[in-house]
C-alpha cells in the first residue's frame, strides 16, 4: 500500500513536471518585427518598444501569454511566420493581396499612406520630377513597390533611416516610406533641408497583425483584442503616447 502510494506520487510528480514543461514552452506569444520603424517599433536600450509592441502586449495579455519579441529584417517577418519561428508579425505591416497568399491578417488597426521625402534644394518637387530619379526605400516594403512605379533606380536599405541619411547626403533624390515614419525620422534628424512632398496622392494602406495560414482561432482572439482596445480607448492612448500632438498648423 505504502509502496503503491509512493509510486503514485512519483508518477504524479513526473506528470506535473511534464505538463509544466509543456506549459512553459507554450505560455509565450512570439512577435516578429523589424524595430527600425519608429514610432511603430524601435529599439530603446535593449527593449523593442513602440505602438506595435504595446498592441502585441495587449494581445498576449488577453491570451494569458508572455510576450517575446524577435527583431529581424522586415522581409524576414513573413517567412518567419510561415516557418513557425514566430506566432504573430506586428510590423506596421500593410495588408496586401500578394501577402495574403502566404499569411492571414487580423482586422486592421491603423490607416497610413506612403510619403515622399525630398531635399528642399533637390530636383524632385512633384510626381513628374520624381520619375526616373534615384529613390531610396526599405527593402520589401510598400514604399519599395511604390518607388518601382516611378523609377528603375530604386535603392533598397534595411532601414528607412539609412535611406534618409543618403538622401540628406545627396546620394539619393527621394525616399518613399510610410508617412508617420517619414515624419518621425525628419523630426529626429532635425534637418531643415528635408521635406515631405504634399502633392503626391498615395493610396490608403491599412496595418494589421499577420499570422501563419490555418490559425483561425489565433486570428479570432487577435481581432477580439483589437476590438477591445479600439472600444475602451487603449489604442488611442497608445497612439497618443507615441505620436507628438501637432502644436501648430504650419
Ligand atoms: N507598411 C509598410 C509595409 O507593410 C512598411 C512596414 C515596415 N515595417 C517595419 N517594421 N520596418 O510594407
Amino acid at each position: 500500500m505504502k509502496k503503491g502510494l509512493k509510486a503514485f506520487s512519483l508518477i504524479m510528480a513526473a506528470l506535473l513536471t511534464l505538463t509544466m514543461g509543456a506549459a512553459l514552452a507554450e505560455d509565450t506569444l512570439t512577435m516578429g518585427t523589424n524595430a527600425e520603424f519608429p514610432p511603430f517599433e524601435f529599439v530603446d536600450g535593449d527593449a523593442v518598444v513602440g505602438v506595435d509592441a504595446e498592441i502585441a502586449a495587449e494581445i498576449a495579455k488577453d491570451l494569458g501569454l508572455k510576450l517575446v519579441i524577435e527583431n529581424m529584417a522586415f522581409d524576414s517577418v513573413i517567412p518567419a511566420l510561415v516557418s513557425g519561428q514566430i506566432d504573430i508579425g506586428v510590423a506596421a505591416m500593410t495588408v496586401k493581396p500578394e501577402r495574403l497568399n502566404s499569411v492571414d491578417f487580423s482586422n486592421t488597426y491603423y490607416n497610413a499612406r506612403q510619403a515622399c521625402i525630398v531635399r528642399k534644394d533637390g530636383k524632385v518637387t512633384d510626381e513628374e520630377t520624381l520619375k526616373g530619379t534615384a529613390i531610396g526605400v526599405q527593402n520589401g516594403t510598400t514604399g519599395d513597390y511604390a518607388a518601382e512605379g516611378y523609377s528603375e533606380t530604386v535603392e533598397r536599405y534595411g532601414k528607412a533611416l539609412d535611406a534618409v541619411l543618403e538622401l540628406a547626403g545627396g546620394k539619393l533624390d527621394a525616399v518613399i516610406v510610410d508617412a508617420p515614419v517619414a515624419q518621425n525620422i525628419i523630426d529626429a534628424l532635425n534637418n531643415d533641408n528635408l521635406i515631405l512632398l504634399d502633392n503626391i496622392e498615395f493610396e490608403d494602406e491599412f496595418y494589421a497583425v499577420a499570422v501563419a495560414k490555418g490559425k483561425p482561432e489565433l486570428v479570432e482572439s487577435i481581432n477580439k483584442t483589437i476590438d477591445r482596445i479600439t472600444e475602451d480607448g487603449t489604442l488611442d492612448a497608445i497612439l497618443l503616447k507615441y505620436f507628438p500632438v501637432a502644436d501648430d498648423a504650419e
